[in-house]
Protein backbone atom coordinates (compact mmCIF):
# COMPACT_ATOMS: atom_id res chain seq x y z
CA UNK A 1 0.00 0.00 0.00
CA UNK A 2 1.18 3.65 -0.62
CA UNK A 3 0.75 6.45 1.81
CA UNK A 4 0.77 9.78 0.59
CA UNK A 5 3.09 11.76 -0.04
CA UNK A 6 1.85 15.52 -0.01
CA UNK A 7 -1.49 17.28 -1.05
CA UNK A 8 -2.90 16.30 -4.38
CA UNK A 9 -4.94 19.01 -6.15
CA UNK A 10 -8.16 17.12 -7.94
CA UNK A 11 -7.12 18.59 -11.59
CA UNK A 12 -3.33 18.16 -11.48
CA UNK A 13 -3.75 14.51 -10.89
CA UNK A 14 -6.04 14.45 -13.50
CA UNK A 15 -4.24 16.52 -15.73
CA UNK A 16 -7.47 17.82 -16.77
CA UNK A 17 -6.03 20.91 -18.56
CA UNK A 18 -4.13 19.39 -21.39
CA UNK A 19 -6.64 17.03 -20.99
CA UNK A 20 -9.97 18.61 -21.77
CA UNK A 21 -8.41 20.68 -23.98
CA UNK A 22 -7.46 18.09 -26.53
CA UNK A 23 -11.14 17.97 -27.99
CA UNK A 24 -10.58 19.96 -31.15
CA UNK A 25 -12.80 20.48 -33.67
CA UNK A 26 -11.38 20.96 -37.41
CA UNK A 27 -15.01 22.90 -38.37
CA UNK A 28 -13.91 25.58 -35.38
CA UNK A 29 -10.40 25.74 -37.15
CA UNK A 30 -11.58 26.03 -40.33
CA UNK A 31 -14.78 28.21 -39.60
CA UNK A 32 -15.80 31.24 -41.94
CA UNK A 33 -18.54 33.40 -42.21
CA UNK A 34 -20.43 31.31 -44.36
CA UNK A 35 -19.37 27.60 -42.77
CA UNK A 36 -19.41 28.35 -38.91
CA UNK A 37 -18.27 25.40 -36.96
CA UNK A 38 -20.28 22.17 -37.02
CA UNK A 39 -22.36 22.38 -33.35
CA UNK A 40 -22.20 17.79 -33.45
CA UNK A 41 -18.36 17.43 -34.26
CA UNK A 42 -17.31 17.83 -30.71
CA UNK A 43 -20.04 14.96 -29.93
CA UNK A 44 -17.75 13.27 -32.36
CA UNK A 45 -14.63 13.70 -31.00
CA UNK A 46 -16.13 13.29 -27.22
CA UNK A 47 -17.33 9.80 -28.01
CA UNK A 48 -14.20 8.67 -30.16
CA UNK A 49 -11.83 9.97 -27.21
CA UNK A 50 -13.52 8.31 -24.73
CA UNK A 51 -13.73 5.07 -26.69
CA UNK A 52 -9.59 5.08 -26.96
CA UNK A 53 -9.71 5.83 -23.04
CA UNK A 54 -11.58 2.80 -22.40
CA UNK A 55 -9.78 0.37 -24.63
CA UNK A 56 -6.88 2.00 -23.11
CA UNK A 57 -8.22 0.52 -19.87
CA UNK A 58 -8.96 -3.09 -21.80
CA UNK A 59 -5.34 -3.06 -22.95
CA UNK A 60 -4.70 -2.60 -18.95
CA UNK A 61 -6.93 -5.60 -17.98
CA UNK A 62 -6.03 -7.59 -20.94
CA UNK A 63 -2.27 -7.37 -20.47
CA UNK A 64 -2.49 -8.28 -16.95
CA UNK A 65 -4.45 -11.08 -17.58
CA UNK A 66 -1.69 -12.34 -20.33
CA UNK A 67 1.12 -12.13 -18.17
CA UNK A 68 -0.58 -14.24 -15.68
CA UNK A 69 -0.50 -17.11 -18.50
CA UNK A 70 2.69 -16.46 -20.06
CA UNK A 71 4.08 -18.03 -17.02
CA UNK A 72 5.31 -21.85 -17.07
CA UNK A 73 2.42 -22.40 -14.55
CA UNK A 74 -0.67 -20.49 -14.00
CA UNK A 75 -0.97 -20.69 -9.92
CA UNK A 76 -4.70 -21.73 -8.71
CA UNK A 77 -5.00 -18.37 -6.60
CA UNK A 78 -4.66 -15.75 -10.00
CA UNK A 79 -8.09 -16.99 -11.29
CA UNK A 80 -9.60 -15.48 -9.30
CA UNK A 81 -7.91 -12.11 -10.74
CA UNK A 82 -8.35 -13.80 -14.60
CA UNK A 83 -12.33 -13.94 -14.09
CA UNK A 84 -12.07 -10.31 -12.32
CA UNK A 85 -10.22 -8.70 -15.08
CA UNK A 86 -12.13 -10.39 -17.82
CA UNK A 87 -15.34 -9.38 -15.97
CA UNK A 88 -14.59 -5.96 -16.30
CA UNK A 89 -13.62 -5.93 -20.11
CA UNK A 90 -17.57 -7.59 -20.72
CA UNK A 91 -18.77 -4.51 -18.56
CA UNK A 92 -16.68 -1.91 -20.40
CA UNK A 93 -17.70 -3.41 -23.98
CA UNK A 94 -21.43 -3.42 -22.58
CA UNK A 95 -21.01 0.54 -21.41
CA UNK A 96 -19.22 1.23 -25.12
CA UNK A 97 -22.06 -0.39 -27.01
CA UNK A 98 -24.36 2.20 -25.47
CA UNK A 99 -22.05 4.95 -26.69
CA UNK A 100 -23.34 4.41 -30.23
CA UNK A 101 -27.10 5.22 -29.44
CA UNK A 102 -25.64 8.95 -28.04
CA UNK A 103 -23.78 9.26 -31.68
CA UNK A 104 -26.80 8.14 -33.05
CA UNK A 105 -28.46 11.20 -32.17
CA UNK A 106 -26.60 13.30 -34.59
CA UNK A 107 -28.57 13.26 -37.42
CA UNK A 108 -26.90 12.00 -40.77
CA UNK A 109 -27.26 15.78 -42.30
CA UNK A 110 -25.16 16.83 -39.01
CA UNK A 111 -22.64 14.38 -39.98
CA UNK A 112 -22.31 15.90 -43.53
CA UNK A 113 -21.29 19.37 -42.24
CA UNK A 114 -17.88 17.84 -41.30
CA UNK A 115 -17.32 14.49 -42.39
CA UNK A 116 -15.53 15.71 -45.55
CA UNK A 117 -12.81 17.24 -43.33
CA UNK A 118 -12.24 13.63 -41.95
CA UNK A 119 -10.61 11.93 -44.91
CA UNK A 120 -8.74 9.71 -45.09
CA UNK A 121 -9.07 9.07 -41.25
CA UNK A 122 -11.09 6.79 -40.49
CA UNK A 123 -11.46 4.08 -37.40
CA UNK A 124 -9.57 2.22 -39.64
CA UNK A 125 -6.67 3.73 -38.15
CA UNK A 126 -7.56 2.44 -34.17
CA UNK A 127 -4.64 0.57 -33.48
CA UNK A 128 -5.81 0.27 -29.68
CA UNK A 129 -8.60 -1.26 -31.36
CA UNK A 130 -6.46 -3.63 -33.85
CA UNK A 131 -4.25 -4.32 -30.74
CA UNK A 132 -7.74 -5.28 -28.93
CA UNK A 133 -8.23 -8.06 -31.81
CA UNK A 134 -4.64 -9.07 -31.88
CA UNK A 135 -4.00 -9.64 -28.50
CA UNK A 136 -6.91 -11.49 -28.05
CA UNK A 137 -6.67 -14.15 -30.84
CA UNK A 138 -7.91 -12.18 -34.05
CA UNK A 139 -4.00 -12.35 -36.12
CA UNK A 140 -4.65 -9.67 -39.01
CA UNK A 141 -3.32 -12.72 -41.35
CA UNK A 142 -6.54 -13.95 -40.67
CA UNK A 143 -8.73 -11.73 -42.40
CA UNK A 144 -9.55 -11.80 -45.50
CA UNK A 145 -6.52 -10.27 -47.89
CA UNK A 146 -8.49 -7.15 -49.35
CA UNK A 147 -9.76 -6.64 -45.92
CA UNK A 148 -6.21 -6.99 -44.12
CA UNK A 149 -4.60 -4.33 -47.20
CA UNK A 150 -7.20 -1.84 -46.22
CA UNK A 151 -6.81 -1.28 -43.00
CA UNK A 152 -2.69 -1.64 -42.76
CA UNK A 153 -2.65 0.38 -45.92
CA UNK A 154 -4.06 3.21 -44.45
CA UNK A 155 -1.84 2.81 -40.96
CA UNK A 156 1.38 5.09 -41.13
CA UNK A 157 4.77 2.80 -40.99
CA UNK A 158 5.26 2.92 -37.52
CA UNK A 159 1.94 1.64 -36.66
CA UNK A 160 2.23 -1.20 -39.12
CA UNK A 161 5.30 -2.46 -37.33
CA UNK A 162 4.62 -1.61 -34.12
CA UNK A 163 0.97 -4.47 -34.93
CA UNK A 164 3.29 -6.67 -36.90
CA UNK A 165 5.60 -6.92 -33.90
CA UNK A 166 2.05 -7.58 -31.83
CA UNK A 167 1.53 -10.57 -34.10
CA UNK A 168 4.62 -12.19 -32.69
CA UNK A 169 3.69 -12.66 -29.58
CA UNK A 170 1.15 -15.50 -28.06
CA UNK A 171 -2.85 -14.01 -28.62
CA UNK A 172 -4.75 -14.86 -25.29
CA UNK A 173 -6.31 -17.32 -27.04
CA UNK A 174 -2.67 -19.38 -27.80
CA UNK A 175 -2.06 -18.91 -24.32
CA UNK A 176 -4.93 -20.38 -22.87
CA UNK A 177 -4.75 -23.28 -25.57
CA UNK A 178 -1.13 -23.77 -24.21
CA UNK A 179 -2.58 -23.85 -20.90
CA UNK A 180 -5.57 -26.10 -21.86
CA UNK A 181 -3.04 -28.48 -23.24
CA UNK A 182 -0.68 -28.77 -19.92
CA UNK A 183 -4.10 -29.44 -18.08
CA UNK A 184 -3.94 -32.94 -16.41
CA UNK A 185 -7.16 -35.16 -15.35
CA UNK A 186 -8.74 -36.79 -18.61
CA UNK A 187 -6.19 -39.71 -18.71
CA UNK A 188 -4.35 -41.46 -15.54
CA UNK A 189 -3.26 -45.15 -14.87
CA UNK A 190 -6.70 -46.64 -14.56
CA UNK A 191 -9.15 -44.06 -15.91
CA UNK A 192 -9.25 -42.67 -19.90
CA UNK A 193 -11.81 -40.36 -19.74
CA UNK A 194 -12.44 -40.27 -23.54
CA UNK A 195 -13.08 -44.08 -24.21
CA UNK A 196 -15.66 -43.23 -21.78
CA UNK A 197 -16.76 -40.53 -23.42
CA UNK A 198 -17.32 -42.30 -26.83
CA UNK A 199 -19.06 -44.82 -25.19
CA UNK A 200 -21.85 -42.31 -24.20
CA UNK A 201 -22.11 -40.90 -27.38
CA UNK A 202 -22.07 -43.63 -29.31
CA UNK A 203 -25.68 -44.88 -26.99
CA UNK A 204 -26.72 -40.78 -27.45
CA UNK A 205 -26.25 -41.02 -31.27
CA UNK A 206 -28.02 -44.78 -31.52
CA UNK A 207 -30.86 -43.19 -29.49
CA UNK A 208 -31.46 -40.53 -32.10
CA UNK A 209 -31.24 -42.70 -34.97
CA UNK A 210 -33.62 -45.16 -33.51
CA UNK A 211 -35.85 -42.19 -33.22
CA UNK A 212 -35.26 -41.00 -37.09
CA UNK A 213 -36.05 -44.42 -38.12
CA UNK A 214 -38.93 -44.99 -35.86
CA UNK A 215 -40.40 -41.64 -37.12
CA UNK A 216 -39.97 -42.76 -40.67
CA UNK A 217 -43.06 -43.83 -41.98
CA UNK A 218 -44.57 -40.39 -41.40
CA UNK A 219 -41.71 -38.28 -43.38
CA UNK A 220 -41.38 -37.13 -47.14
CA UNK A 221 -38.59 -38.98 -48.84
CA UNK A 222 -37.01 -35.16 -48.65
CA UNK A 223 -37.34 -34.99 -45.12
CA UNK A 224 -35.78 -38.43 -44.51
CA UNK A 225 -33.19 -37.93 -46.39
CA UNK A 226 -32.25 -34.26 -44.51
CA UNK A 227 -32.58 -35.84 -41.59
CA UNK A 228 -30.41 -39.05 -42.24
CA UNK A 229 -28.17 -36.76 -43.58
CA UNK A 230 -28.21 -33.93 -40.22
CA UNK A 231 -27.80 -37.09 -38.80
CA UNK A 232 -24.54 -38.21 -40.72
CA UNK A 233 -22.56 -34.50 -40.21
CA UNK A 234 -23.77 -34.79 -36.24
CA UNK A 235 -21.64 -38.43 -36.26
CA UNK A 236 -18.85 -36.82 -38.30
CA UNK A 237 -18.50 -33.42 -36.08
CA UNK A 238 -18.13 -35.58 -33.07
CA UNK A 239 -15.58 -38.17 -34.69
CA UNK A 240 -13.09 -35.41 -35.59
CA UNK A 241 -12.85 -34.69 -32.25
CA UNK A 242 -10.80 -37.55 -31.69
CA UNK A 243 -9.44 -37.83 -35.24
CA UNK A 244 -6.37 -35.76 -35.44
CA UNK A 245 -6.39 -35.86 -38.76
CA UNK A 246 -9.67 -34.76 -39.18
CA UNK A 247 -9.50 -32.04 -36.58
CA UNK A 248 -6.35 -30.49 -38.56
CA UNK A 249 -8.05 -30.50 -41.70
CA UNK A 250 -10.73 -28.45 -40.21
CA UNK A 251 -8.12 -26.04 -38.32
CA UNK A 252 -6.89 -25.51 -41.70
CA UNK A 253 -10.08 -24.92 -43.01
CA UNK A 254 -10.46 -22.03 -40.24
CA UNK A 255 -13.31 -23.75 -38.52
CA UNK A 256 -11.78 -24.29 -35.36
CA UNK A 257 -9.05 -22.95 -33.54
CA UNK A 258 -7.76 -24.50 -30.71
CA UNK A 259 -5.84 -27.57 -31.06
CA UNK A 260 -6.93 -31.16 -30.66
CA UNK A 261 -5.53 -31.79 -27.02
CA UNK A 262 -6.51 -27.77 -26.19
CA UNK A 263 -10.24 -28.45 -27.60
CA UNK A 264 -10.49 -32.09 -25.51
CA UNK A 265 -9.64 -30.31 -22.29
CA UNK A 266 -11.77 -27.60 -23.03
CA UNK A 267 -14.84 -29.96 -23.32
CA UNK A 268 -14.00 -31.89 -19.99
CA UNK A 269 -13.81 -28.44 -18.26
CA UNK A 270 -17.56 -27.40 -19.75
CA UNK A 271 -18.77 -31.14 -19.33
CA UNK A 272 -17.49 -31.30 -15.65
CA UNK A 273 -17.79 -27.21 -14.54
CA UNK A 274 -19.46 -28.31 -11.74
CA UNK A 275 -16.27 -30.00 -9.83
CA UNK A 276 -15.50 -27.31 -7.89
CA UNK A 277 -11.50 -27.07 -9.66
CA UNK A 278 -12.98 -26.87 -13.25
CA UNK A 279 -15.83 -24.38 -11.72
CA UNK A 280 -13.70 -21.14 -12.17
CA UNK A 281 -11.62 -22.04 -15.31
CA UNK A 282 -15.89 -22.81 -16.87
CA UNK A 283 -16.08 -19.16 -15.63
CA UNK A 284 -13.06 -17.93 -17.65
CA UNK A 285 -14.58 -19.68 -20.65
CA UNK A 286 -18.07 -17.74 -19.80
CA UNK A 287 -16.15 -14.13 -19.51
CA UNK A 288 -14.36 -15.49 -22.71
CA UNK A 289 -17.39 -16.13 -24.48
CA UNK A 290 -19.06 -12.94 -23.69
CA UNK A 291 -16.45 -10.74 -24.66
CA UNK A 292 -16.44 -12.51 -28.01
CA UNK A 293 -20.35 -11.78 -27.78
CA UNK A 294 -20.12 -8.42 -26.78
CA UNK A 295 -17.44 -7.12 -29.88
CA UNK A 296 -19.59 -9.11 -32.22
CA UNK A 297 -22.73 -7.35 -31.33
CA UNK A 298 -20.57 -3.70 -31.45
CA UNK A 299 -19.61 -5.23 -34.95
CA UNK A 300 -23.07 -4.82 -35.93
CA UNK A 301 -24.27 -2.35 -34.08
CA UNK A 302 -21.86 -0.15 -35.74
CA UNK A 303 -22.35 -1.27 -39.10
CA UNK A 304 -25.58 -0.57 -38.66
CA UNK A 305 -24.64 2.99 -37.35
CA UNK A 306 -22.69 3.81 -40.67
CA UNK A 307 -25.42 2.37 -42.68
CA UNK A 308 -27.63 4.81 -40.59
CA UNK A 309 -25.05 7.78 -41.23
CA UNK A 310 -24.00 6.92 -44.77
CA UNK A 311 -26.23 4.66 -46.52
CA UNK A 312 -24.24 3.33 -49.16
CA UNK A 313 -21.58 5.65 -49.37
CA UNK A 314 -18.01 4.14 -49.21
CA UNK A 315 -16.29 5.00 -45.80
CA UNK A 316 -14.01 8.12 -44.95
CA UNK A 317 -11.14 5.16 -44.89
CA UNK A 318 -12.14 3.82 -48.37
CA UNK A 319 -14.07 0.79 -47.38
CA UNK A 320 -17.25 -0.45 -49.00
CA UNK A 321 -18.62 1.04 -45.13
CA UNK A 322 -21.86 -1.18 -43.86
CA UNK A 323 -21.11 -3.72 -46.29
CA UNK A 324 -17.51 -4.63 -45.39
CA UNK A 325 -18.50 -3.90 -41.77
CA UNK A 326 -21.12 -6.57 -41.40
CA UNK A 327 -18.65 -8.92 -43.28
CA UNK A 328 -16.48 -8.07 -41.05
CA UNK A 329 -18.59 -8.89 -37.73
CA UNK A 330 -19.65 -11.76 -39.82
CA UNK A 331 -16.36 -13.27 -39.79
CA UNK A 332 -14.16 -12.33 -36.91
CA UNK A 333 -14.93 -14.80 -33.78
CA UNK A 334 -11.92 -15.64 -31.62
CA UNK A 335 -13.46 -17.95 -29.38
CA UNK A 336 -16.14 -19.42 -31.52
CA UNK A 337 -14.61 -22.59 -29.99
CA UNK A 338 -16.04 -21.90 -26.59
CA UNK A 339 -19.36 -21.43 -27.97
CA UNK A 340 -18.85 -24.66 -29.92
CA UNK A 341 -18.16 -26.78 -26.82
CA UNK A 342 -22.08 -27.30 -26.37
CA UNK A 343 -21.86 -28.92 -29.87
CA UNK A 344 -20.29 -32.25 -27.71
CA UNK A 345 -22.40 -31.67 -23.89
CA UNK A 346 -24.69 -34.56 -23.02
CA UNK A 347 -27.13 -34.23 -20.11
CA UNK A 348 -25.93 -34.70 -16.63
CA UNK A 349 -27.44 -37.89 -15.83
CA UNK A 350 -25.72 -38.98 -18.66
CA UNK A 351 -22.04 -38.31 -17.71
CA UNK A 352 -19.28 -40.36 -17.41
CA UNK A 353 -18.82 -41.32 -13.72
CA UNK A 354 -14.99 -40.21 -12.63
CA UNK A 355 -13.32 -42.49 -10.63
CA UNK A 356 -12.38 -41.02 -6.92
CA UNK A 357 -9.12 -40.81 -7.42
CA UNK A 358 -9.58 -38.20 -10.16
CA UNK A 359 -12.29 -37.02 -7.77
CA UNK A 360 -9.97 -36.39 -5.34
CA UNK A 361 -8.12 -34.01 -7.23
CA UNK A 362 -11.02 -31.93 -8.49
CA UNK A 363 -12.61 -31.04 -5.12
CA UNK A 364 -11.31 -28.98 -1.93
CA UNK A 365 -11.08 -32.12 -0.16
CA UNK A 366 -12.15 -29.86 3.44
C1 LIG B 1 -20.67 8.72 -37.38
C2 LIG B 1 -20.13 7.69 -36.78
C3 LIG B 1 -19.37 6.61 -37.50
C4 LIG B 1 -19.41 6.23 -38.81
C5 LIG B 1 -20.27 6.77 -39.92
C6 LIG B 1 -18.46 5.14 -38.97
C7 LIG B 1 -18.20 4.50 -40.15
C8 LIG B 1 -17.22 3.57 -40.35
C9 LIG B 1 -16.89 2.95 -41.59
C10 LIG B 1 -17.62 3.20 -42.90
C11 LIG B 1 -15.86 2.11 -41.38
C12 LIG B 1 -15.15 1.23 -42.42
C13 LIG B 1 -13.83 1.83 -42.76
C14 LIG B 1 -13.93 3.04 -43.64
O1 LIG B 1 -14.13 2.88 -44.84
O2 LIG B 1 -13.80 4.15 -43.09
C15 LIG B 1 -15.53 2.18 -39.99
C16 LIG B 1 -14.55 1.44 -39.40
C17 LIG B 1 -14.30 1.45 -38.05
N1 LIG B 1 -14.88 2.27 -37.12
FE1 LIG B 1 -16.39 3.55 -37.42
N2 LIG B 1 -17.89 4.88 -37.76
C18 LIG B 1 -18.41 5.74 -36.84
C19 LIG B 1 -18.11 5.80 -35.48
C20 LIG B 1 -17.20 5.00 -34.85
C21 LIG B 1 -16.91 5.01 -33.44
C22 LIG B 1 -17.59 5.88 -32.38
C23 LIG B 1 -15.92 4.11 -33.24
C24 LIG B 1 -15.32 3.82 -31.91
C25 LIG B 1 -14.04 3.64 -31.75
C26 LIG B 1 -15.59 3.53 -34.51
C27 LIG B 1 -14.61 2.56 -34.71
C28 LIG B 1 -14.33 1.97 -35.90
C29 LIG B 1 -13.37 0.90 -36.06
C30 LIG B 1 -12.56 0.24 -34.96
C31 LIG B 1 -13.36 0.56 -37.41
C32 LIG B 1 -12.55 -0.57 -38.06
C33 LIG B 1 -13.42 -1.82 -38.03
C34 LIG B 1 -12.81 -3.02 -38.73
O3 LIG B 1 -11.94 -2.88 -39.61
O4 LIG B 1 -13.25 -4.16 -38.42
N3 LIG B 1 -16.39 4.07 -35.46
N4 LIG B 1 -16.37 3.06 -39.36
Amino acid sequence: MHKNQGPVYYNDYLKLDSFLDCQQPLSRKHADPENPEAHDETLFIVVHQAYELWFKQILHDLNSVMAIFSKPQVADNEFGFIIQRLDRITKIQEMLLSYLGILETMTPMDFLEFRSLLVPASGFQSTQFREIEIKLGLNTNNRESIDREFFMGRLTEKDRDKLAALENIPSLLKLVEAWLERMPFTATNNFNFWEEYKKTITHILKGDADTIHANMANLSEADKKMQLENLRMTQENFDSLFNTEEHHKIVEAGKRKLSQKAMLNALFIALYRDEPMLAMPYQMFSAMMDIDENFTTWRYRHALLAQRMLGSKIGTGGSSGHQYLKKAADNNRVFMDLFNLSTFLVPRSQLPAIPSEVRQKLNFNA
